[in-house]
């Protein structure tokens, strides 16, 4: 039986019974090109592998700097931004649950992790300025370009910190920095102070990053179990392998959704129904967005948590603009479970749920709130794992990286570059006055005037 469960029954009213069929044939020459090499973008599969093809001495010397991280640090601060960034916050938020950072650290696998550089905010700096405090910490600096302007300002102001406490030769013993092996201003940093440093590696875009080194360190860095995280990517690289639409279920998923895309149906929600996958929405966004928004064309990635959201989107889901699909994200058993107390006088009306747990009740929401928006009108797809361990987040990560891999080169597009992003970043740094941007500059600046 499959590990993830997929569920397109409830896109049945949209597609007809043909269509699936008949998108065999592109997806299997979207598969030789994935496979063999042969679609745009190719330099850029090192995902599609790394499950098992990854660098095992480096891996021993993340769990080797987690230990030490959880050793000499209170907390952990991490810095970076799109790609370096949201799959490790999602990984730490999925594993962690949703207070992890308030636990106490008896209650605690490692230690305290914040994320910092993935804005320019001033004053979410100073609040986690202030919340690091006087307490020991460590610095996880992660960039591939190693110029991105938000986590390199974080960097330095977070280094400052470092050094004041713990002077030059302490501190740069507690930079650990992921970055490119060669490139780059932080690749440089490392080379001039000593930094231990993790490579990002050439083939594995930002999006696709979170099983190298990018993700892995900070997720170590919360106890969580980096061979079982890697475990279930392995064995969700194995099972999606086969071309055959019956028989791979990601596969299955990415032409369903270009078939909706196709009629119309140009916006995908992601949805949750667990708080703990509030930042898994955020990863998956950035994942198939910047995969497929390309040459004007792409479904446009949403996300709503739900029952949060039904009370706030929910209206819009039922009955706006008909351009909409779902896919739910369920966990079959998540790690806690609660009772209903009853009470004697009923006064709130709820004893007519005795006997069920909140999580029976939270498939009920699941239930219904799929058959409602069905007829609404929205089709729904279901992709459900048994609960949330590593092994299971693993399987998740690799089932839509697999996925947005086949839906991009069924759309005809590259989906492992990424030109729109360097737009804004070029933009900022001519009008920042960045040396070596100054004829940028001056045409941005009478676009100004
Ligand atoms: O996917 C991308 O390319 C971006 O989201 C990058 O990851 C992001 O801009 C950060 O870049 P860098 O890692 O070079 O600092």
């Amino acid at each position: 039986m499959a590990y993830i469960k997929f569920d397109d029954s409830k896109v049945s009213k949209f597609v007809q019974a043909n269509e699936l069929p008949e998108m065999q044939a592109l997806v299997t020459a979207a598969d030789q090109e994935l496979r063999n090499g042969t679609g745009a973008g190719a330099d850029f599969r090192g995902w599609l592998t790394l499950p098992t093809d990854y660098d095992h001495e480096e891996f021993a010397r993340i769990q080797k700097a987690a230990e030490k991280i959880q050793q000499d640090s209170d907390v952990l601060v991490v810095i970076g931004i799109g790609g370096s960034y949201l799959g490790a916050k999602m990984a730490v938020d999925f594993l962690n649950g949703s207070f992890y950072n308030s636990k106490p650290k008896s209650e605690r696998r490692g230690v305290q992790v914040v994320f910092t550089g993935n804005s320019l905010s001033a004053s979410y700096l100073k609040e986690l300025q202030d919340f690091v405090g006087d307490r020991d910490f460590s610095i996880n600096v992660i960039s591939k370009s190693g110029t991105t302007t938000e986590p390199s300002i974080a960097f330095r102001i977070f280094k400052e910190k470092l050094i004041k406490k713990y002077g030059q030769e302490e501190a740069s013993r507690r930079i650990y920095a992921t970055t490119d092996a060669k490139n780059g201003a932080l690749r440089q940093e490392v080379e001039a102070n000593g930094y231990e440093s993790f490579i990002i590696p050439d083939g594995v875009g930002g999006r696709f990053s979170v099983l190298t080194p990018v993700g892995l360190l900070p997720i170590a860095a919360t106890g969580a179990d980096l061979n079982e995280l890697m475990h279930g990517a392995a064995d969700a690289a194995a099972a999606y392998q086969d071309a055959d639409l019956s028989k791979n279920d990601a596969y299955r998923y990415a032409a369903l959704r270009n078939i909706l895309y196709r009629k119309g149906y140009v916006t995908e929600l992601i949805e949750n129904y667990e708080p703990n996958l509030r930042m898994f929405a955020e990863w998956w966004k950035q994942l198939m967005g910047e995969s497929e928004g390309k040459d004007q064309k792409g479904i446009y990635p949403s996300s709503a948590n739900f029952t949060t959201d039904l009370h706030s989107l929910g209206q819009y889901i039922q009955e706006g603009l008909r351009n909409l699909f779902e896919t739910v994200v369920k966990v079959t058993k998540p790690p806690y479970n609660v009772d209903i107390p009853m009470e004697k006088d009923n006064l709130d009306g709820l004893n007519y749920l005795k006997g069920q747990t909140l999580n029976e009740v939270n498939d009920k929401a699941y239930e219904g709130v799929v058959l409602a928006h069905n007829d609404g009108g929205v089709p729904v797809l279901t992709v459900e794992i048994p609960d949330e361990s590593e092994y299971s987040l693993g399987y998740l990560i690799y089932f839509f990286e697999v996925a947005v891999g086949i839906s991009g080169y069924l759309n005809g597009i590259n989906p492992f570059n990424q030109p729109g992003v360097e737009a804004y970043k070029q933009n900022m740094f001519a009008l920042l006055g960045k040396p070596g941007y100054e004829e940028l500059a001056a045409k941005l600046k009478k676009e100004i005037d």
